[in-house]
């Protein structure tokens, strides 16, 4: 299953040094995740790619793990609809799987690396989120409370979007970021991002960092409500979360 040869080594390390140079600047991606927890990463690709071979690189043990693979503790699903492959990792373990990781695929024989980051299993995350999926209506509002731990109070805090990159910065007041994204901080261990009007182009994969520390969380927005009952629902337990 571990197929490499020095051609390939040869690319990936051209590729990871053009992906560093270019996309990167020299800071690293660092993705905390908890002991024994699972994460799930986003491959975004170009469009123009959606036929192209795939896959998930391992720098621990150089293995590729291409498109459509599930096996128990790892799959890797192509979702060319949405022009991004999808990595999960389950039963995560320091020893195991702390490492380089990059997102691949081969053009003409030539391997191009469009994400890399570093995974870093950690018994309290230094930057976590309570779940990394969550889901509102359009129209609607929906929130996001991302931890970070005390090291990290001082640290650039961000909510970014991972298809283009756009990021909005955290105390930071600039008229040109928009109005719809508010962010909180409580100054010591979390903030809050508050979307409000949510559109269905919203959804996809973001990613809550501090410094170089980040954790993703994927944003679902359904269609609006016809009736009233969920509305009701949804304004009820708003309504209880702001009494706390
Ligand atoms: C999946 O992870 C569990 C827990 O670490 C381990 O016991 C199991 O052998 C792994 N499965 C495979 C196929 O590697
Ligand atoms: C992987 O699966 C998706 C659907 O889940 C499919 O659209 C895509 O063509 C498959 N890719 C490969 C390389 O088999
Ligand atoms: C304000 O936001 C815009 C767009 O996100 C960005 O280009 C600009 O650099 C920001 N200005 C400051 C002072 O942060
Ligand atoms: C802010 O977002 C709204 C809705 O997502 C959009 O209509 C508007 O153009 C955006 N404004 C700016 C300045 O980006």
């Amino acid at each position: 299953m571990v197929t490499y040869d020095k051609t390939e080594i040869f690319y990936i390390s051209i590729g990871i040094w053009l992906f560093l140079g270019q996309v990167n600047s020299g800071s690293y991606n660092i993705l905390t995740v908890k002991t024994g927890g699972s994460v799930t990463i986003p491959c975004y690709y170009d469009r123009k790619y959606k036929h192209q071979k795939k896959y998930w690189h391992s720098e621990i043990d150089m293995s590729n793990t291409y498109t459509n693979t599930t096996e128990e503790n790892l799959s890797v699903i192509d979702r060319p609809d949405q022009s991004l492959f999808t990595v999960t990792i389950r039963n995560l373990r320091s020893t195991k799987h702390d490492g380089h990781y990059y997102c691949a695929m081969k053009i003409e024989g030539k391997t191009i690396v469009t994400y890399g980051l570093y995974l870093q299993v950690q018994s309290e995350p230094d930057v976590s989120v309570v779940s990394s999926s969550v889901s509102g209506h359009e129209g609607g509002d929906i929130s996001v409370q991302c931890f970070y731990s005390s090291g990290y109070q001082d640290k650039l805090e961000e909510w970014c979007r991972y298809k283009d990159q756009s990021c909005y910065t955290v105390g930071r007041t600039n008229t040109s970021q928009n109005s719809s994204v508010q962010i909180s901080d409580d100054g010591r261990s979390s903030f809050t991002v508050l979307r409000t009007g949510l559109r269905l182009t919203d959804s996809g994969w973001y990613y809550c960092s501090a410094g170089e520390a980040l954790n993703p969380v994927h944003l679902t927005v359904t269609e609006a409500e016809q009736g009233t009952f969920f509305s009701i629902i949804h304004k009820y337990f708003r309504f209880c979360l702001s009494q706390n």
